[in-house]
């Protein structure tokens, strides 16, 4: 056996016997929000492809006009092999449409979050130990970027800013830096935070507000580039990502001209890491430009949201506060969620269980996304499967 497989086999066998164990699936993506697994069409409600854009002629026309002009790789970092003029323009774009006097693409959002927050919260640079205030559903990339810096966390109740103002009350007379961390939408829930609440309370109590607009992006918001910009940006920075709603790959930060200066310097997912491909900055780029004509595909999204919220929410499913296109089944144990999630792709959907360590605690569901190219009668028969397997 090579070398320290038992220990690997033994972990994986204990997450087999918890129900816990995860797999990578081969599937095909024949269109938009359909999806064939083991020769079966389902359709896909499990995707944050909201828009169906990774299927847009204009981001393949580009990523192939960008993979031509400029070749399929980046070949190092930015620091290294250079700065190419398209991510550069892609970067001014994505500043001026989050009114941010600078952005700063990075490779994916997982990175971003983990390495910029590591910069962020690194006490070497800070003029005392950081103290962070997060909301407890915060992704795991935040929660990965303070453990590398080994900052405290505080973690508040899930959009309550009451909890959140009595944490930053109760530890006023910390001297160090104090950060706010926060989604906009959140990634398993598709509820919204308070943001003009959170800006208010990061100025009352000079905090830097960290937002991360990653499901927002493309689909809600003033021309649809999300919900965070602006006033959110004097207090701190917003993160977004590419390769959900805007069907390609990759994440910006938005934020002042000397933090971005900063990151350049401090953050290793800059520093050290291979820079966008052209093709991916060509996707990204289309997309980004794309997002302000998209009004009637965000509407058609918002209104199968609307349905899907509504029939489950007729049928005693629980929805949370989901008032996005996110909208989760919460059915409590693993073994509920799986069950249904087994009579769902039996009726011809893909609806994905999520359970803890991503949700908490006996809140495990189907998190289900809603997308512009779903039918009504597809989400009425989704939620009659849905309904039957309860
Ligand atoms: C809120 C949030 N932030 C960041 C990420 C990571 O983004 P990416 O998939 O681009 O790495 C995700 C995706 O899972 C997310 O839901």
């Amino acid at each position: 056996m090579p070398r320290f497989d038992e220990i690997w086999e033994l972990e994986l066998r204990r997450r087999e016997e918890a129900g816990r164990l995860r797999r990578l699936r081969a599937v095909e993506r024949p269109a938009e929000s359909r999806i064939r697994e083991g020769g079966r069409l389902l359709v896909d409600f499990s995707s944050n492809d909201y828009l169906g854009l990774s299927r847009h002629p204009a981001l393949a026309e580009r990523a192939a006009l960008f993979a031509g002009r400029w070749g399929t790789g980046s070949g190092a970092s930015r620091l290294v092999t250079g700065n190419l003029e398209p991510l550069e323009a892609l970067e001014r774009k994505v500043a001026r449409a989050k009114g941010a006097e600078a952005a700063l693409v990075l490779a994916s959002g997982w990175q971003a979050n983990a390495s910029v927050l590591a910069a962020l919260l690194d006490p070497r640079t800070l003029p005392g130990e950081p103290l962070v205030f997060a909301d407890e559903l915060c992704h795991a990339s935040m929660r990965q970027g303070c453990k590398t810096a080994r900052a405290r966390v505080l973690s508040y109740r899930h959009l309550d800013l009451d909890h959140l103002e009595s944490l930053l009350r109760a530890h006023a007379a910390h001297a160090g830096p104090r950060f706010v961390l926060s989604e906009t939408v959140f990634s398993m829930d598709g509820d919204r935070a308070d943001v003009p609440g959170l800006i208010e309370l990061a100025d009352r109590y000079g905090a830097f507000l960290y937002l991360d607009d990653a499901h927002a992006v493309g689909v809600l918001g003033e021309d649809g580039y999300g919900l965070a910009g602006g006033e959110a940006l004097r207090a701190g920075l917003v993160v977004g990502t590419f390769g959900k709603a805007l069907g390609a790959f990759g994440a910006f930060v938005a934020c002042s001209r000397r933090l971005r200066d900063f990151l350049v310097n401090r953050c290793s997912g800059i520093v050290y890491s291979t820079a966008l491909p052209p093709p991916v900055i060509g996707a990204a780029d289309a997309a980004w430009d794309l997002v302000p004509a998209l009004d009637a595909e965000r509407k058609r999204l918002h209104e199968n949201a609307r349905h899907l919220r509504a029939r489950l929410s007729a049928a005693g499913v629980d929805v949370g506060r989901s008032s996005t296109q996110i909208v989760p089944a919460i059915l409590g144990s693993d073994e509920r969620a799986i069950r249904v999630a087994t009579a769902l792709r039996e009726a011809g959907f893909l609806g994905l269980p999520i359970r803890p360590p991503t949700v908490p605690e006996g809140t495990s569901r189907i998190r289900l996304s809603a997308s512009a190219h779903h039918q009504l009668a597809e989400i009425d028969r989704l939620v009659d499967a849905l309904v039957a397997a309860l």
